[in-house]
């Protein structure tokens, strides 16, 4: 089981690294139609701070005015072994590695490090400047431990639209993980998901005059595909009624089925007013449930308050605060990543139809694609249809052991 896990990893690592070059080939449409989950919102409304809450894990650049001047396609893994680490698609032969020791103290400055590349590649591309670039930075985060839900979720669909198994037997997997009283309380999903500049009103110095429109279009070309989740981030101290993130997110996605709308910075809010109305979706309606937030303040990045404490902190503020208490089940940087687990696990389902005929086309593609161009091929294009094509093979072979070894169990398959 847990090498079909690696396997399914290595299928969406393949697919990345071929899908989003657009090399002109037919294969990226496989990973097109995996969810990806990006944040968007004003300048400094909380995106990264949110987007770091979703993950667990601090590795950001967080601040005021424009920090974030690329967008970041972060994937996040989980493979079996132990240690985590962070990958850099431009700096593959250096791992960020906390060299297999859990020390707590290891681990921030391993993440400090990759924050501080982050900044520096950022720079690499846009000079020292307030500019921007709309060439992403790709990172992938590694972490141990694998049961996981999405991935779980992924592999069931897979085996399902490839060898038609029961949709029993999906569900049986589906429900044994998310119920799980191991697995942790947030659910650190095997996913992509985009932290993306702020939305701006005017070009500030040392930033050319179309920077405002480079900005949104930028936005608007990751979260118009329809296979994007969006987090529109709406800070609590600004009406909502101004909100960037709710302008653009309801025009690419009019009904609001894959936006979540999420209110952050609720402790900065003036004294006397609440954010009970927003929350409790009376202000602006949403298919899916408002989220509040509290994220750490600036004083506390400066301070270095971690994570755990900010979360507890983020509790305790849900539940102690009287206009809120009646919420807080469903407030809270943890809710909102167990929501959006669950989010994905029924995309992915409804998605069942069409990733099948998707998957079948791609395999078929690859083998004409393979058929022409002879073998052995050498040239970097045939190098990458090889590692799907045996990644395909793979998957094949372990499936069938899987099913060999699980039948004398009894389990019908
Ligand atoms: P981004 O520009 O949208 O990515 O926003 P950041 O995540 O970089 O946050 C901008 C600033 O707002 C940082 O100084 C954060 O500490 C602060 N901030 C974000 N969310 C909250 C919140 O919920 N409460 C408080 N007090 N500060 C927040
Ligand atoms: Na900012
Ligand atoms: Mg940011």
């Amino acid at each position: 089981m847990e090498s079909l896990i690696s396997l399914v990893n290595k299928l969406q690592r393949a697919c990345t690294a071929l899908g989003d070059h657009g090399e002109g080939s037919t294969l990226p449409t496989l990973w097109d139609s995996l969810p990806v989950i990006a944040v968007v919102g004003g300048q400094s409304s909380g995106k990264s701070s949110v987007l770091e809450s979703v993950v667990g894990k601090d590795f950001l650049p967080r601040g005021s005015g424009i920090v974030t001047r690329r967008p970041l396609v972060l994937q996040l893994h989980r493979i079996d072994g132990q240690g985590e680490y962070a990958e850099f698609m431009h700096l593959k032969d250096k791992k960020f590695t906390d060299f297999g020791n859990s020390s707590t103290h290891l681990l921030i400055f391993c993440f400090a490090l990759v924050r501080q590349e982050i900044a520096d590649e950022t720079d690499r591309a846009t000079g020292r400047t307030k500019q921007i670039s709309s060439v992403p930075i790709y990172l992938s985060i590694y972490s141990p431990n694998g049961k996981n839900i999405l991935t779980i979720c992924l592999l069931s669909c897979l085996l399902l639209l490839l060898y038609n198994i029961s949709t029993v037997y999906v569900e049986k997997m589906l429900k044994s993980c998310w119920f799980s009283p191991t697995s942790p309380e947030l659910h650190l999903v095997n996913l992509t998901l985009v932290d993306l500049p702020g939305l701006t009103k005017v070009a500030v110095e040392g930033q050319p005059d179309s920077i405002v429109q480079d900005i949104e279009n930028m936005v608007r070309s990751f979260i118009e595909k329809p296979n994007c989740i969006i987090l529109a981030i709406s800070p609590a101290n600004q009406d909502l009624a101004t909100s960037d993130a709710i302008k653009i997110s309801r025009e690419v996605d009019p009904k609001g089925e894959r936006t979540f709308g999420v209110l952050t910075k609720i402790d900065l809010m003036d004294k006397g007013t609440d954010a009970v109305d927003i929350l409790e979706g009376r202000s602006y309606r949403l298919p899916n449930p408002w989220i509040g937030v509290v994220n750490r303040s600036q004083q506390d990045i400066n301070k270095n308050v971690d994570m755990i404490s900010a979360r507890l902190r983020e509790r305790e503020y849900f539940a102690n605060t009287p206009q809120y208490k009646h919420l807080a089940q469903n407030m809270g940087s943890e809710h909102l990543a167990k929501m959006l687990s669950k989010h994905l696990e029924s995309v992915i389902k409804s998605r069942i139809p069409g990733l099948q005929s998707l998957i079948t086309k791609t395999t078929a593609e690859l083998e004409t694609e393979l058929h022409r161009l002879g073998k052995p091929i050498s040239a970097e294009a045939g190098g990458k249809l090889y590692t799907i094509m045996e990644i395909c093979r793979m998957f094949d072979g372990i499936y069938k052991e899987h099913l060999d070894g699980a039948r004398p169990g009894g389990e019908k398959i």
